[in-house]
């Protein structure tokens, strides 16, 4: 099944949700919700994870492993030539698979599972501090430090919507500055991720065209936050950078997210 399959799936069984349709109050905890919608967000949430898990262990184990190999029986072969045409040629090869050992590792660290242990807060400060490390952008943060009371699975989702996002950053911005914030707003959380890079012409995204295309960030980044019950806005333009403005409410403005009650 295909990424609108799922997602039209999902919707159908979000309209059968009681709570949803009259806009209330959904007073049941998440993971004992009969609603088919809700259990099926949920089974989508960790079907999503688990995913990101095999195939970052599956990376690691075969390729990234033997290309780590790889390099280091190059590099002892390198030591075995004397033409000085075929050691550059040598080193410009391993150059090569340097780069293609990083850009995998880079991978895998992104599918990698956010250490939710430390909590959201530090989990998202850590992927920053590592994305500035490795870019040219200066990142200006402002997050929430404590999230106690958001659900586990919500802060894993946001974690997935700010990566989604500081990734296309990276990948094709060209911004010299970028700003996340994830903060309580009034009642609700914001997630805010907007950058001052070449922006797009978002119009040319509408409709399919960007799942034939396998473009799949920015689907999956409104897939999460209409999973969340959320509210997402995106503003580009070429040459006028991008803001990717989300606004996720509590339970009970729209009950049928995933919960997370500040006052747990
Ligand atoms: N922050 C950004 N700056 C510039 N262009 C962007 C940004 N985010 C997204 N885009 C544009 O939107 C397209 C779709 O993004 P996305 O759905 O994440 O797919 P992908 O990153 O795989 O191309 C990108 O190919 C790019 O052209
Ligand atoms: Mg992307």
């Amino acid at each position: 099944m295909g990424q609108g399959g799922v997602s039209s799936l999902r919707n159908d069984l979000l309209q059968q949700c009681p709570s949803f349709n009259k806009k209330e109050v959904c007073p049941v905890k998440a993971e004992s919700c009969p609603c088919p919608g809700r259990k099926l967000r949920i089974n989508v949430h960790h079907a999503q994870e688990r995913e990101s898990k095999r195939w970052a262990m599956e990376l690691h184990d075969s390729v990234a492993q033997t290309l780590g190999c790889i390099i280091l029986d190059f590099d002892t072969f390198i030591t075995s030539i004397y033409e000085e045409n075929m050691i550059k040629r040598a080193h410009e090869i391993k150059y090569k698979l340097q780069n293609l050992y990083d850009t995998l590792r880079e991978m895998l660290f992104e599918l990698r599972a956010p250490y939710m242990e430390e909590g959201l807060a530090k989990s998202l400060e850590n992927y920053l501090e590592r994305v500035a490390e490795n870019t040219n952008i200066k990142f200006n943060a402002e997050i929430t430090k404590n999230f106690t009371g958001v659900h586990q699975m919500v802060q894993v989702e946001i974690f997935r919507i700010v990566q989604e996002a500081v990734t296309n950053i990276k990948k094709h911005s060209h911004a010299s500055e970028a700003t996340v914030k994830v903060i309580f707003k009034g009642d609700c959380i914001q997630i805010y991720v907007a950058d001052n890079g070449r922006g797009f012409d978002v119009n040319k995204l509408k409709g399919d065209r960007n799942v034939d295309n396998k473009h799949f960030g920015l689907i999956s980044i409104k897939e999460r936050t209409q999973m969340l019950g959320g509210d997402f806005i995106l503003n580009s333009e070429p040459g006028k950078g991008t803001v990717i403005d989300i606004t996720i409410p509590p339970i009970g403005t729209m009950g049928s997210g995933l919960i997370w009650n500040r006052s747990e």
